[in-house]
């Protein structure tokens, strides 16, 4: 089986950013452990700070492989070009948060993206990325 995970803008920086609320573990370190538990599956890992990029990148993989995860930071809030994407493709989405966006600004209580996604994960810190593959592998 073959899962995207994809991360959006900021994401990048996991590990040195706010970590009190994003945790002090970078996403290169935390995505061996993700290989780790998933040996079986092939997982595309793919982070930009750039919405065009990320749209590429499921036009690019999401007719072809078995699940979507993505975590769009920022453009979970604004993106309806990343919506309408998910909606194009065939693979199955779940979205992942690592905060708990509901405890914070009330900014970050709207998604874009969650209505084009068969579920939804949030606050569970980079586990939320481990139940996420678990799901889709379960479809
Ligand atoms: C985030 C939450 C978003 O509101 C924020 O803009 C991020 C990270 C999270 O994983 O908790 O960049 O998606």
């Amino acid at each position: 089986k073959k899962i995207l995970v994809l991360n959006g803008p900021n994401l990048n920086l996991l590990g040195k950013r706010e970590p009190h609320i994003y945790g002090s573990r970078t996403f290169i370190d935390y995505l061996e452990t993700l290989e780790q538990q998933f040996p079986d599956v092939q997982i595309h890992y793919f982070q930009s700070n750039h919405e065009g990029e990320l749209i590429d990148k499921i036009h690019e993989l999401g007719f072809t492989i078995d699940g979507i995860v993505i975590n769009a930071g920022a453009y979970t809030h604004t993106s309806i070009a990343i919506a309408d994407a998910l909606s194009a493709v065939t693979a199955p989405a779940v979205e992942v948060h690592i905060s708990n966006v509901h405890a914070r600004e009330a900014f970050r209580h709207h998604s874009y993206l969650s209505a084009k996604c068969k579920g939804v994960v949030v606050g569970l810190g980079l586990m939320g990325y481990e139940m996420a593959v678990r799901y889709l592998l379960s479809l």
